[in-house]
């Protein structure tokens, strides 16, 4: 396998996420590990130093056992990676004027070797940086280099250390998934024979080192992170995983009945059902703040877990389906917060359990390939994902029962049209939100002061970035005339057209 160093860049879990895309296995570590741990991994052969906000000469600054450059393993520096070889390796890095930030050509030098293989003497990339480097260690020669960045790249055959000033793991780097290609391919001479199966046989073995004989609780959600979690726990642990699944009464139409059906009912999980409805609304009454609201319903999600975990007898984990995206949005180490996700922002620090996220390393396409790795039916693996706080911030602003009534009923047509329309696997995520405000309408013969509707649709992959989806016009049209004649009190119905960035999918 292939480990990559965490050192804070928000696309580090990219660089691993493309090598599993190659079909080898590649894991993110915390930058601190040793070369003796990594040797402990077995089967280590290749390490690559991901990019990263800080400067290597600051004080504070990330940086790695140097034991690793003497394991014969080859190196890739990304970025902040690459001035850390340099800096540890006897180079020089040195705050750069201005900050260099985009796209760049590169000429890419004719010595150079495995990782430029068959690609041309310029190349597109995508450049981040804030310091440069302004010599390169002894030993190593200069591969790709422009009249800003004489650095651009660097590799030292004999010892197999190479570098990158740029980042190859972002799709504007033309070439860049060659360029990681060629150095898991040609220069850590990896098979290509990992699939999703392996992943399976090693998170069940994982998991059943952890658990031992002991007992795991799972909050169910209805989307697919939990469900497959709950299915991949069961093939683990069997019935030594409890699923306790929190109606809190922010579910999509009919959701709850569904999720019952399907995992207790086709996948035998244990459930135990909650209706909690009437906590969450009170605990929610009055509170309009998006971050407060996420808080108080993720940490009511816990309570409820406490509550029923005390009923239950020697329960010591908690598993939940918290993805990658979940954790880099809710901020690293070094990562900022952009919105507390509630699978993270929302557990209290006096927690009873300890926690099990197998997801944690996936991106949500590679989830559902998980799911129908497991055996888990189309229609679950491709539900759409739905955030754990629910309809709870497709209300914006203060909830009301009305409010969600609103939200749910027109939630279930746009749901219903999308399906009809055979839209549902192009629209990565579809739904309404009720932006809470009220304007003037005329039905019939009458003024109308009713709330508007939004509908948010959006294509994406992993749902970092997204663009609104290009939905007919006509299918628009039969979604909003069915909204604002069969739902009470919408009068008016628009549709979201930003990407992301600059907005979220979420408007809350
Ligand atoms: P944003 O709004 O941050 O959403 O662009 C990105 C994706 O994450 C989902 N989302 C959540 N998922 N817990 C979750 O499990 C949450 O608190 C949460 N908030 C947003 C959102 O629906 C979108 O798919």
């Amino acid at each position: 396998k292939i480990i990559v160093l965490d050192f804070g860049s928000q696309y580090n879990q990219l660089i691993t996420r493309r090598i599993r895309e190659f079909g080898v296995f590649s894991e993110l570590l915390p930058n601190d590990v040793t070369a003796e741990e990594i040797k402990e991994q077995g089967n280590v052969i290749g390490i690559v130093f991901s990019g990263g906000p800080h400067s290597v000469y600051a004080e504070d600054a990330f940086s790695v056992d140097p034991a690793i450059f003497e394991m014969g393993v080859p190196v890739l520096g990304v970025c902040y990676g690459m001035q850390l070889i340099t800096h540890m390796l006897g180079g020089k890095v040195e705050p750069a004027d201005t900050r260099e930030y985009g796209r760049a050509m590169i000429d890419v030098h004719e010595t150079a070797s495995g990782m430029f293989k068959g690609l041309s003497s310029e190349e597109e990339v995508w450049m981040s940086h804030g310091d440069r480097i302004t010599a390169i260690p002894a030993g190593f020669e200069v591969t790709a280099s422009n009249a800003h960045t004489p650095f651009a790249a660097f590799e030292n055959k004999e010892r197999r250390l190479f570098g990158l000033q740029f980042h190859p793991e972002v799709r504007h780097s033309v070439h860049g998934n060659d360029m990681l290609h060629n150095f898991v391919f040609d220069v850590c001479q990896a098979k290509g024979d990992w699939t999703m199966d392996n992943f399976i046989d090693l998170e069940i073995a994982k998991i059943r080192e952890k658990v031992g004989d002991k007992k795991v609780l799972l909050g169910l959600s209805g989307g697919v992170d939990s469900s497959v979690v709950g299915v991949l726990l069961q093939k683990a642990i069997g019935d030594q995983l409890t699923c306790i699944f929190v109606d809190h009464g922010l579910l999509r139409k009919n959701e709850g009945d569904q999720v019952m059906d399907s995992l207790s009912g086709k996948f035998g999980l244990n459930i135990i059902r909650v209706n909690a409805q009437e906590r969450f609304m009170s605990k929610l009454a009055g509170v309009s703040d998006p971050e407060q609201k996420r808080k108080i319903i993720g940490n009511e999600f816990v309570y409820v877990f406490d509550d029923e975990a005390s009923k239950l007898e020697g329960v010591d984990f908690l598993a939940q389906g918290t993805l990658y995206t979940d954790i880099i949005e809710s901020g690293t180490k070094t990562a900022e917060t952009i919105k507390s996700h509630h699978n993270v922002g929302g557990l209290p620090e006096d927690m009873q359990f300890e926690l099990i996220e197998p997801l944690n390393t996936l991106f949500k396409d590679e989830v559902r390939a998980l799911g129908i790795a497991l055996g888990m039916p189309e229609s679950l693996v491709w539900r759409q994902p739905f955030p754990g706080p629910g309809l709870g911030i497709r209300v914006i602003g203060e909830i009301t029962e009305e409010k969600l009534e609103i939200v749910r009923e027109s939630d279930a047509i746009l749901r219903e049209e999308i399906a009809n329309h055979g839209l549902d696997r192009d629209v990565w995520q579809y739904f309404t939100v009720l932006p809470g405000f009220r304007s003037v309408g005329v039905m019939g013969d009458g003024r109308t002061y009713d709330y508007t509707i939004g509908i948010r649709a959006v294509t994406s992959i992993d749902g970092m970035t997204s663009d609104f989806a290009r939905i007919p016009w006509e299918v628009l049209q039969v979604i909003s005339a069915r909204i604002v004649n069969e739902v009470g009190h919408v009068n008016r119905v628009v549709y979201d057209i930003t990407s992301k960035p600059p907005s979220t999918i979420e408007w809350e």
